[in-house]
């Protein structure tokens, strides 16, 4: 194929200064989403783009997936190629697939223009976790695209359509899994008013840097995303894994919290009576462990104030230590003794009877929290649910997200929807996405001999790109081979784009085609076209 793709360049018509087909400025010309300005900043309503994605491990505590992506059986060809590159405790996502357990898949759409190839990737990845088992849920955000945005009701009506049909055509099931419009799902406004109590307007601005100008129903749209994002949990809990890009990032996390704070019981280990944070508990149990000199027996007499000698006799310094030795020795006399504790958080009264109730083993129940001294903390938290559901509260697992890279424009920098040239639309004429292929920024030499002698420069290229999220598929081999080419010098930008022009074309044709057949399907769902909204 390298030949083939040689001679087509070499026969290509446009000017030698441009043999290579870069444009001949590009690859020296400084890359618009280079600049260290937003370099990190995640902001859902900004113009989000990832310099450097280490900095997202580092700064915002996002996970590497190549951490987990050997608990994936059969991993999306996104997570293979690294394009889904980072996540938010998706391992019990990825266990439940394993296990055949109940799991969901949720994301949402923002109806503000038309779907392009970047909302193919989030596309993919639902239709990819519902072929793997997973309730799979895709909302059209019309709530945030008219309050964020300020869209008017007939534009979102129209673009909302065009998502919901994208997402057929690619292969979305409808009838396993549920599509709905913020608008018109009440469930989930009374949940996202739910959710509301438990947030306040601090954090709003911590978080989002809302300020006294914000609308409300901007806020509004923010409880309603939280509740978007637990909606799948609402018949049970689940793991549930939210797929974005990163700047959806401060969403997950506030969801995430949110969900723990409306969880009935809290679940701690303890030692004694009193409170310990996560380093005192650390430096009790090492305390306990080295003078319990392996008894298993939980009744052995070891005293606070012996823990707190023993402590500053063993451990390094440190504010941690003081801390703790300060209230071991407040403690005295008790003994310790290792024990799970359940703290009433929301609980109902008849949740805390119930849970009282439902211990085996040793307890003690004092007024705010129940110790108890024969379960282990996963079977606690275990049962903490179990009440809490059963008590009528939601008993929500903290949701997963997983973060894809975005886009290279076509035209380098940020692929952007305002900018038709930077990105291909899934509704492009065939013959455009084509053009607009051959007419993309690649990361090709100034030259033809350059390129041959230097390879060309597959990570910097848009055009590859387009290769390894899309027009490659599952098939690896081909991706690697244009990657190889192009590194090797064997492959030419010329011949590389009119091949994936042709690909591309091809794509949109058939994608079309498809959504053409899915109006039949949507027309037959339960889902509001039409706004009653003005
Ligand atoms: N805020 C998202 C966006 O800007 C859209 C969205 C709304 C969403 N609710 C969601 C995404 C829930 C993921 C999960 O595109
Ligand atoms: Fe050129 Fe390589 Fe990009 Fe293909 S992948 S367009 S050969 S730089």
């Amino acid at each position: 194929m390298a030949d083939d793709e040689s001679h087509a360049e070499e026969g290509d018509s446009r000017p030698d200064r441009d043999v290579t087909g870069a444009d001949a400025e590009t690859p020296a010309a400084p890359r618009a989403d280079g600049g260290a300005v937003d370099d990190v900043a995640l902001d859902p309503w900004g113009s989000s783009t990832v310099a450097d994605y280490r900095k997202l491990f580092e700064e915002f505590g996002i996970e590497e997936f190549d951490d987990v992506l050997d608990s994936v059986s059969e991993p999306h060809y996104l997570m293979r190629r690294g394009v889904i590159f980072g996540h938010r405790d998706y391992r019990p996502v990825a266990e439940a697939m394993l296990n055949d357990e109940p799991f969901a898949a949720l994301s949402g759409f923002m109806p503000t223009g038309d779907p392009h190839i970047g909302h193919k990737l989030v596309f993919d990845e639902l239709i990819w976790h519902q072929q793997q088992g997973g309730d799979a849920y895709g909302l059209i955000a019309d709530l945030e695209a008219h309050s964020a945005r300020g869209i008017q009701w007939d534009d979102i009506d129209e673009h909302a359509e065009s998502y919901l049909l994208s997402l057929l055509a690619l292969g979305f099931d409808p009838e396993e899994g549920e599509l709905y419009r913020q608008s018109e799902n009440e469930e989930l406004r009374n949940l996202a008013f739910e959710l509301g109590s438990k947030a306040n307007f601090s954090e709003f601005q911590a978080i989002y840097g809302f300020d006294g100008e914000t609308s409300i129903s901007h806020m509004q749209s923010v409880v309603t995303q939280m509740a978007d994002i637990l909606y799948p949990q609402l018949e049970e809990p689940k793991p549930t894994v939210i797929p974005v890009g990163p700047d959806q990032d401060p969403h997950v996390r506030f969801a995430r919290d949110l969900s723990t704070r409306m969880r009935f019981f809290k679940v701690t280990e303890a030692y004694a009576s009193f409170e310990l944070d996560d380093a005192e508990r650390e430096l009790v149990a090492i305390a306990y462990e080295a003078l319990a000199d392996g008894t298993d027996d939980a009744e052995t007499d070891i005293r606070c104030e012996e823990a707190a000698e023993w402590l500053e006799d063993e451990a390094p310094d440190s504010t941690a230590l003081w801390d703790t030795v300060e209230t071991l020795k407040a403690g005295g006399k008790e003994p310790l003794r290792p024990r799970v504790r359940f703290f009433d958080r929301n609980a109902t009264e008849d949740a805390f009877e119930a849970l009282i109730e439902a211990i085996d083993g040793e307890k003690r129940v004092y007024e705010g929290h129940i110790d108890t001294f024969d379960l282990d903390r996963e079977a606690a938290e275990e049962l903490a649910r179990e009440i809490e559901v059963d008590n009528g509260g939601y008993g929500f697992i903290a949701p997963s997200s997983i973060y894809h890279r975005f886009m290279t424009g076509l035209t380098g920098g940020k692929m952007s929807s305002s900018e038709p040239a930077s990105h291909i639309s899934l509704l492009d004429d065939p013959a455009d996405g084509y053009d607009k292929v051959k007419a993309a920024t690649t990361g090709g030499r100034e030259t033809a001999e350059k390129q041959r002698e230097l390879g060309g420069e597959a990570d910097e290229c848009p055009v590859y790109e387009l290769y390894a999220y899309l027009l490659t598929g599952d098939d690896d081999e081909f991706a690697a081979e244009v990657y190889e080419e192009c590194v090797n010098g064997e492959r030419l930008c010329g011949g590389c784009k009119e091949q994936a022009a042709q690909l591309m074309e091809e794509f949109l044709e058939e994608h079309q085609e498809k959504r053409e057949e899915a109006k039949e399907l949507l027309d037959d769902l339960d889902i509001q076209l039409e706004s009653s909204r003005k």
